[in-house]
């Protein structure tokens, strides 16, 4: 949530930020500001709106400074105007933050500073910090000595130690303009380390146009760039070493190349993605599935009594089908939770029970709360994440990565494909350990390793998927019905159209519809149904005749080769035929390309859609 970047070195800052802000938009878009050192002060620019609107007002002169902060800002406390926005300035002047986070104590620390004298601007809980540096800053000879530290620093850490709650940092002081300070406690902070340049920044997004080389900070650290370099502290002054770290991804795999938007070109990158996430896993001579990241853990994991997946969004849609896939193929009894919810439940975790952090970009508030309340209690916690070197990833035990590269789209894809590969990975192993022979293994190894090649037949539907967004692009509300393994889909397709093209949807077990949904259904209202081939088959084929007959408008994803279904379907789509259990990996993509066009067709922006950020990381 919000986009941190700031810039220290030998060129021209604010390109720099600016770029690096553009880069980081999808994390938060609806103010931005930078801040400059120049001549002994700090030059703010800042607005409401997206980078585009800051822009407009920057300072040419600002192309001669070498230091600098910015921040794309999602607003927690107070609206997203231009007072609000960050960098947020003290009351002295000298000190500048940008943050992401939540300040948890901040009414009392600002009814505090209030007394003193200090006043304040702006309704955020940013402020606040900014203003608590600067009063310990200005006050340092009564505050205590700062033995041999710069009194900034000093200032910094003093600050931190008072904080409740959460932030990413960059913090700059025009007393000290060649010193750039970065702490993190919650939200994810990377120091960029190139040739004397530093980026500190929230995602490598921002990073790797410059250098692959980075940092990664632990929760309570800070980091001091200075002429010298940079070094590493906890905030309470004990001395840290961190290791450089390479970045995993390269530039290209954050632009565009000719999509209209990211989140085309990812549901489009899917048959690549899988490819990529299941490559070198799968070992079908042997019937064997390789999972090295949690080699150490399959003996308990084949023990375990109980698995709980934690995840939000559509992760959680994800670890519901995990749940399947672990009951069918291995017989071990799984559910899947909301973190949110898990977080503050009393959760039975007793012997044998593993729970499993299910996040793209392992940095999500809660499922990393789910992570810390399920290790107090004693579990072994694995995580299944996209961003190598994430929070959750780092938090977790062990776990396994997704490998499909980054995911700029708010709305989740190509993530989702490949959670559930992942899940479909580990139920094979698992099973072929605890229940089914190795031949099985083999053969449902065979069945996994053809679903990328089988997604093109149905990327080829995306104009005929458009037409039928268009045929019914004026409908605000709509049905997404499955059943089985599609039952999670169907949630998942509903929670796509409502992210991005704002339509109100609802994802139901299609058996449900009769307990009190089916009350909607009259004109028109459109219907999806994933009524591809499985045992449920004839069930949903009844389903969808109740919805016909009262006047549903009838979507139908079903297996190619059926024609018996035309004739009940307005519009249909088709997947190629695949195992029932394999099948989310198919049926998701045709809905994130309905949702994909009803939101192009209503004129929404899909890569930031309204309200949402591509990663929550406040509560
Ligand atoms: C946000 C995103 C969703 C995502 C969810 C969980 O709501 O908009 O697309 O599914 O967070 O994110 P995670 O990174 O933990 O998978």
């Amino acid at each position: 949530m919000c986009g941190i970047v700031a810039y220290l070195g030998r060129k021209a800052a604010q390109p720099i930020l600016i770029e690096g802000l553009k880069r980081l938009e999808y994390r938060g878009y609806d103010s931005a500001g930078i801040a400059l050192l120049r001549n002994g002060g700090i030059f703010v620019k800042k607005t409401s709106g997206r980078i585009g609107a800051l822009e407009q007002i920057l300072d040419k002169a600002g192309n001669a400074d070498v230091l600098g902060i910015g921040h794309t800002r999602w607003a927690t406390h107070g609206e997203p105007n231009t007072i609000n926005a960050h960098p947020h300035v003290d009351y002295t002047g000298k000190i500048a933050v940008v943050h992401n986070g939540i300040v948890e104590n901040y009414s009392t620390l600002k009814t505090w500073l209030r007394s003193e004298g200090v006043a304040f601007v702006s309704q955020t809980d940013t402020e606040v910090i900014a203003h608590l540096i600067g009063y310990l800053y200005h006050h340092h000879d009564e505050a205590g000595a700062y033995g041999g530290q710069n009194r900034f620093e000093w200032a910094v850490q003093q600050a931190l130690q008072k904080l409740h709650g959460t932030f990413g940092l960059a913090i700059v002081c025009s007393d000290f303009p060649d010193v750039l300070i970065g702490a993190k406690r919650g939200s994810p902070l990377i120091l960029g380390v190139g040739e004397g340049e530093y980026i500190l920044a929230s995602d490598a997004a921002a990073i790797v146009e410059h250098t692959t080389r980075a940092i990664y900070l632990s929760d309570n650290e800070m980091v001091t760039v200075g002429p010298d370099g940079f070094y590493t502290k906890t905030i309470n002054n004990v001395v840290v070493t961190k290791d450089l770290k390479e970045i995993e991804f390269s530039l290209d795999q954050i632009e565009l190349g000719g999509f209209e938007h990211h989140m085309l070109k990812e549901i489009f990158e899917q048959p690549d993605s899988l490819s990529t996430c299941m490559g070198g896993r799968l070992d079908r001579q042997c019937g064997k599935i390789k999972l090295g990241g949690i080699a150490d853990y399959l003996r308990e994991l084949t023990q375990a009594r109980h698995i709980i997946f934690a995840a939000c969004g559509t992760a959680f849609h994800a670890g519901l089908v995990g749940e399947f896939l672990l009951e069918h193929l291995a017989r071990v009894p799984a559910e899947t939770e909301y973190a949110s919810e898990f977080r503050y439940r009393n959760p039975i975790i007793g012997e044998g029970t593993l729970v499993i952090a299910i996040s793209q970009s392992g940095e999500t508030a809660d499922t990393l709360a789910a992570v810390e309340q399920a290790k107090e209690r004693g579990a072994t916690v694995l995580g299944i994440v996209n961003v190598v070197g994430s929070t959750i990833a780092r938090t977790t035990d062990a776990g396994i990565y997704l490998h499909v590269g980054p995911e700029i789209g708010v709305a989740s894809t190509k993530a989702f494909t490949a959670q559930v590969a992942v899940l479909s990975m580990l139920a094979i192993e698992l099973g072929r350990r605890r229940h089914i022979s190795s031949d099985d293994a083999a053969r449902y190894i065979d069945e996994l390793a053809r679903i990328p090649e089988k997604i093109g037949a149905i990327l080829d539907q995306s104009d005929h998927i458009r037409e039928i967004a268009a045929a019914n692009i004026d409908k605000e509300n709509w049905l997404f019905l499955g059943r089985g393994f599609n039952y999670p889909v169907a949630l998942e397709g509903a929670l796509k159209l409502k992210e991005i093209s704002y339509i109100h949807a609802e994802g139901l077990p299609a058996a449900e519809m009769k307990h009190g949904p089916i009350a909607l259904i009259a004109d028109g209202m459109p219907a999806v149904f994933l009524a591809t081939a499985g045992p449920q088959y004839d069930k949903i084929i009844g389903n969808i005749e109740e919805v016909r007959a009262r006047g549903g408008r009838i979507i139908v994803v079903a297996t190619e080769g059926n024609d018996e279904i035309r004739e009940r379907a307005d519009h249909l789509i088709t997947i190629p035929d695949a195992p029932e259990l394999f099948q989310p990996m198919l049926t998701a993509i045709p809905l994130q390309l309905l949702a994909y066009h009803a939101a192009v067709l209503r004129g929404h922006d899909v890569d930031k859609p309204r309200n949402l950020a591509k990663s929550v990381t406040v509560e």
